[in-house]
This record gives C-alpha cells, sequence and structure tokens, in this order.
C-alpha cells in the first residue's frame, strides 16, 4: 500500500477514506479520479485539497486511457475501487448508467491493472461492493461469504455482476483481488438521496417524510468511518481472493430510523412533534425485505470490529447535518430537484 488509485472519492464514502486514510498514513500517495457525476462533491475534500501527497483526476473509469494515464504517472500499485453509480431508486427510474459504469467502468479498471501490473508481489485491487448482491432475507438468517447470489435491482445485479468479474480476474490472470460487501452506510457528506440524510434534511424543512411501504424493511447500519476502517484492515492484512462481509450487527426497522431522527432533530433544534410529518407511501418496486450481516470472517481473520455504536453515531451525524446546511443546500439545486419530483410526486 503506497500509491493508491481511490476511483469515486468524491462520493459520500470515498471522500471519508480518504481523509481518513491521509489522517492516518503519512507514507502513502493518493490519486482520486472521479467523474463528479451529480453524486460527487470535490467540497468534501477541501481541508486535503493543497496536500502534497493527494492528487485529483477528473475521468471516467469507462475510459481505460485515463486510467492508464494515472497508472504510469503515479505507478499505482494499489486501486480501492468505490466508483459507481449507488442509489437503488435511481437504478428504478433509469439502469444504463448502471450498467455502463457498474460493470463496464470496473471492467476497464481491471484491464488496465492486467496490463500494466505484469510483477503482482506489491499490488492489490480492492473492489467495494455491496450486501444487496445477496438478495434478500426473511424473518431470520444472516449473509455470510457463501450465500447465493441473488440481487433484486439493477444497481444490485450491476454489483452482483462487478463482483462476479473481479473475481474471474482473480481466477483467471491471478490478479491480487479483495471484496468488500458491506451493509448500510451513514455518515457525514451522505448524498440527501439516501434515507437518513434525506430525512434529517425533511425534517428540518418541515416537510412530509416519504417512508416506503409499512416502513417494516430492516437494514444493518454502519458508521462510514467502521467502515473506512474495514477497508484499510482489507488493505494491509487480507489474503489474496478474499471476500469479507462487513456489517454492524445493527438491524432496526426504516420506521424506526425515521422516529429516532425526528426526535434527534427535535432535540437539537428544539422543536417538537416532528414525528407528524411522517407518510407512508407507494412502496420501491423489487424492495428487498431484510439485509442483515455475519461480519464474522473479518472480526476472526483481520481483527476488525466497529468503534461506533448506533447511537453515537447517528447522533453525530444529525448534528454534521444541522451544522453543515451550507452544504446540503447547494445541492437542493437543478438536477437534485428533477429528481425529487421524478422520484417522489406520485408518493407525496
Ligand atoms: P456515491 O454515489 O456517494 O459516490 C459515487 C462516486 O463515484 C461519486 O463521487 C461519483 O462522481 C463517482 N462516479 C460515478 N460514476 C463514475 C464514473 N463513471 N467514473 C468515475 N467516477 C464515477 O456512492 P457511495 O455511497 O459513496 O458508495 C461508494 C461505493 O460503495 C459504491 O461502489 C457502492 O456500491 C459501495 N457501497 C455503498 C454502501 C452505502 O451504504 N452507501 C454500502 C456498501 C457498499
Ligand atoms: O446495503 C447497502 C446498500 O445500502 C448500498 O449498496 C447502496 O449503495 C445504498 O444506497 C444502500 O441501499 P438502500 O436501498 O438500502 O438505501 P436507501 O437509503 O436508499 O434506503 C434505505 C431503506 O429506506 C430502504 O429500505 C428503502 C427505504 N426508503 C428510502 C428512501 C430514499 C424509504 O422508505 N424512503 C425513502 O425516501
Amino acid at each position: 500500500m503506497k500509491n493508491i488509485l481511490v476511483t469515486g472519492g468524491c462520493g459520500f464514502i470515498g471522500s471519508n477514506f480518504i481523509l481518513y486514510m491521509l489522517e492516518k498514513h503519512k507514507d502513502i500517495k493518493i490519486v482520486n479520479l472521479d467523474k463528479l457525476t451529480y453524486a460527487g462533491n470535490p467540497a468534501n475534500l477541501i481541508e486535503i485539497e493543497d496536500n502534497d501527497n493527494y492528487f485529483f483526476v477528473r475521468g471516467d473509469i469507462c475510459n481505460e486511457k485515463v486510467i492508464l494515464d494515472i497508472f504510469e504517472n503515479h505507478n499505482v500499485n494499489t486501486v480501492v475501487h468505490f466508483a459507481a453509480e449507488s442509489h437503488v431508486d435511481r437504478s428504478i427510474l433509469g439502469p444504463e448508467e448502471f450498467i455502463r459504469t457498474n460493470v463496464f467502468g470496473t471492467f476497464c479498471l481491471l484491464e488496465v491493472c492486467r496490463k500494466f501490473w505484469k510483477d503482482v508481489s506489491d499490488k492489490k485491487f480492492l473492489h467495494v461492493s455491496t450486501d444487496e448482491v445477496y438478495g434478500s432475507l426473511g424473518e431470520t438468517g444472516l449473509f455470510t461469504e457463501n450465500t447465493s447470489y441473488d440481487p433484486s435491482s439493477p444497481y444490485s445485479a450491476s454489483k452482483a455482476s462487478s463482483d462476479h468479474i473481479v473475481r474471474s480476474y482473480n481466477r483467471t490472470f491471478g490478479l491480487p483481488i479483495n471484496i468488500t460487501n458491506c451493509s448500510n452506510n451513514y455518515g457525514p457528506y451522505q448524498f440527501p438521496e439516501k434515507l437518513i440524510p434525506l430525512v434529517i434534511d425533511r425534517i428540518i424543512d418541515k416537510k412530509e417524510i416519504p417512508v416506503y411501504g409499512k416502513g417494516d424493511n430492516v437494514r444493518d447500519w454502519l458508521f462510514v468511518k467502521d467502515h473506512c476502517k474495514a477497508i484499510e484492515t482489507v488493505l494491509v492484512n487480507a489474503s489474496d481472493g478474499e471476500t469479507y462481509n462487513v456489517g454492524g450487527n445493527n438491524e432496526i426497522t426504516n420506521i424506526d430510523i425515521v422516529r429516532t431522527l425526528c426526535d434527534l432533530v427535535d432535540e437539537f433544534t428544539k422543536s417538537n412533534n416532528s414525528q407528524n410529518l411522517i407518510k407512508f407511501v407507494k412502496d420501491r418496486p423489487g424492495h428487498d425485505k431484510r439485509y442483515a450481516i455475519d461480519a464474522s470472517k473479518i472480526k476472526n481473520e483481520l481483527d476488525w470490529s466497529p468503534e461506533y455504536n448506533f447511537k453515537t453515531g447517528i447522533r453525530e451525524t444529525v448534528l454534521w447535518y444541522i451544522n453543515n446546511r451550507k452544504w446540503v443546500e447547494n445541492i437542493k439545486t437543478g438536477d437534485y430537484l428533477k429528481y425529487f419530483e421524478d422520484q417522489y410526486n406520485e408518493r407525496l
């Protein structure tokens, strides 16, 4: 781990990862390749943009030439691949970009690694993936690394495809890879289309809160900094070819999350009755019922465990969104308003 290419480093998890790594490791160089789609925000990284160990390249992971130039100029020996279209609802409104970036873009990165890394001894391609590749759980059970893939949405199907392609480059070409499949992240810099930042924003604006179906779907929430630490751990300690599930052992129904957020915003802003804003709306098609992760492999083999519990992590998150209203307001313009109308007009 020395010269690291991070893809999608201006997104939610990528930004948190770059900030975490540059703070902790003084002997690494990070090149951030990001197309700056609607979800990419260079403002997230303003505090490190002048750091001598940090380089930003605006570009598309579907463009092999751009990737090759970075490998040549920076002697890349590690890739941490975050870049993706990441929102399930957008993949239902329009799947094409998900197939292009998540499947073809991952293939382009792998091709450059395969061509450039003749000696693979100190190299690693870490593919950051999702628990959604496993599909939906019923009332009981947990996803393990051996659970069969059964994705439901165009987003999760595109991530499942990319996982398979990454694994094939290991088995066929000997490319050194690891894959992480993580549960739902929350924390600072998450784009306000995802449940937690969207709901916080709606409460602050005193607008109706859309809860899909009955609100009884379950997700396993992990604070983003714990995900960053897990990725660091896999980079440093994992054996070639291994996959690790990452999760918070923290299952919560959507309606409980939403009620918690209402109460916290009420507490911090000295308002009340925000729960009255909750509105149950038409469900997401193909909505997975429950996700829950068995993270014992990464705990036992690599000694990783989360540092944040949900109570502290969610308080920190709500406070961050209250104290960074400008960050959110800057996003809520043209494209965002159009997306919001397409997604919620019939629902609200
Ligand atoms: P995000 O949508 O916040 O950020 C994605 C980033 O990728 C943006 O900066 C965007 O500009 C960039 N990007 C998109 N297409 C690109 C392209 N063609 N070329 C270069 N850059 C491009 O996503 P996120 O929530 O930070 O997720 C990051 C990764 O982690 C994704 O691969 C996602 O599947 C995975 N993941 C996310 C979660 C979660 O809860 N958010 C959980 C598990 C795994
Ligand atoms: O599990 C990991 C995945 O978590 C990541 O791979 C994805 O990139 C990330 O977006 C997330 O997917 P989800 O679909 O679970 O996250 P989202 O925040 O969109 O929704 C969380 C739950 O809340 C889900 O059950 C749908 C519900 N929901 C969401 C929105 C946006 C609502 O009820 N209302 C809403 O308006």
